[in-house]
């Protein structure tokens, strides 16, 4: 990679992408990164609001599916290399309406690589398209084994099958025309910053409001959790010393079935509310499976590890404890964005089951 960057980041206003972009502005000041986000339900200016004065950084609000924008930017800032971070991100919500993530996820990464292809034409050296992507495409595990880089695919949602169409499109552009690429596929984030319809931001704000912790199924469905500095740590190692062509998977190491990650969550609340014992877990309430439901997701990261000499670097409670803090100092930030059509989606989703 070159010293001097131009990066094109998409969908940095929501949760991941937040952390990237935050990550990189102060530690690369001679890179400068244009961040582009349609601001969609889960895009969040307040979540980069302490970026807005750095002379490094600006915010389009446009849509990565706008194919004259996307030339635009890239003309206007000389785009050397773009980190791909938006998308339609919950499966829930593909569940319902899995055009929008057809939309965005499939034809705005081709409209991307287009215009990369475009752009850049065929002089590639200094050029990357770093896509970041998910451990669902690989599909479901049963009790024992992990998801390795060369596992094969099986979506099994709508979100997952249009990840993995746009993981496919990045590898066929590499392969046809040479793009210069690399993909990432993360599990399970948390921390700062997450939206609210995710496990654990839901189940804190239910917890703070004394709402029911809506548990699907059996709860018996195992996740491999890691704390999300950690995946833009990953991510920036990657970006720069990842080889190209290259999938790196990356995960915590970190297995927790959903009832025990949520039974330790009311232990930690419990604590910090100076509530009585088992008052968060008296919440839990059982409730209707989601449909297609993938039992267990489990990363081995040993060639990110290896390769790159990355560890995930934040012990899981103490994650966990750091983003409760978190979110009970900013109930503000809770506020702003559980009003107007999150209330409408959490009736919808909640009321039914
Ligand atoms: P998020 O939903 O919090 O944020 C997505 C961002 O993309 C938002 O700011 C949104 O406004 C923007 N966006 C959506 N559609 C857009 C469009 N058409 N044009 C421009 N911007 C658009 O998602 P996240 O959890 O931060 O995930 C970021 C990426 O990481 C996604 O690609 C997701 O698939 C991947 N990922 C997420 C996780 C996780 O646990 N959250 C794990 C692995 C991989
Ligand atoms: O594995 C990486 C993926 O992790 C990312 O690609 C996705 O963008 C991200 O949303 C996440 O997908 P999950 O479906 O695993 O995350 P979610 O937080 O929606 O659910 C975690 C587990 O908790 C899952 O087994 C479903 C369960 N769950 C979730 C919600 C919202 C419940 O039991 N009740 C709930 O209300």
């Amino acid at each position: 990679m070159t010293s001097s960057q131009n990066i094109l980041v998409t969908g940095a206003a929501g949760f991941i992408g937040s952390h990237v972009l935050r990550l990189m502005v102060s530690k690369y000041p001679n890179y400068k990164f244009v961040n582009l986000d349609v601001l969609t339900y889960a895009g969040n200016l307040e979540n980069i609001v302490d970026l807005e004065s750095k002379p490094n950084y600006t915010f389009v609000k446009g849509d990565i599916c706008d194919e004259t924008l996307v030339k635009t930017l890239f003309e206007e800032h000389q785009i050397t290399s773009v980190i791909h971070l938006a998308a339609e991100s919950h499966v829930d919500r593909s569940i319902e309406d899995p055009m929008a993530f057809i939309q965005t996820n499939v034809l705005g990464t081709v409209n991307l690589l287009n215009v990369a292809k475009e752009y850049w034409k065929g002089v590639f050296d200094g050029k990357l398209f770093y896509h970041v992507s998910t451990d669902e495409v690989y599909g479901s595990l049963g009790k024992t084994g992990l998801f390795t880089e060369t596992t094969s695919y099986d979506p099994r949602s709508p979100y997952s099958s249009s990840k993995a169409s746009s993981d496919h499109f990045v590898r066929a552009y590499g392969n046809t025309y040479g793009l210069p690429f690399v993909i990432s596929n993360c599990s399970n984030n948390y921390g700062p910053n997450q939206f609210p319809e995710k496990l654990i931001p839901l189940f804190i704000n239910n917890i703070v409001e004394e709402k029911s912790l809506p548990v699907y199924g059996d709860g018996q469905y195992t996740r491999d959790w890691l704390y999300v500095i950690d995946h833009a740590t990953a991510i920036d190692a990657i970006f720069h010393e990842g080889r190209e062509g290259e999938t790196y998977n990356i995960g915590g190491l970190n297995e927790w079935t959903n009832l025990d990650l949520i039974h330790l969550l009311c232990e930690i609340m419990d604590e910090k509310l100076d509530r009585k014992k088992e008052s968060s877990a008296s919440l839990i309430t059982y409730v209707k499976d989601r449909p297609g439901h993938d039992k267990r997701y489990a990363i081995d990261a040993t060639k990110l590890c290896n390769e790159l000499d990355w560890k995930p670097s934040v012990d899981f409670r103490e994650g966990l404890s750091k983003t409760i803090d978190w979110y009970l100092e900013n109930s503000k930030w809770m506020a702003n964005i559980t009003s107007g059509s999150y209330q409408a989606y959490y009736e919808k989703q909640y009321t039914k089951r």
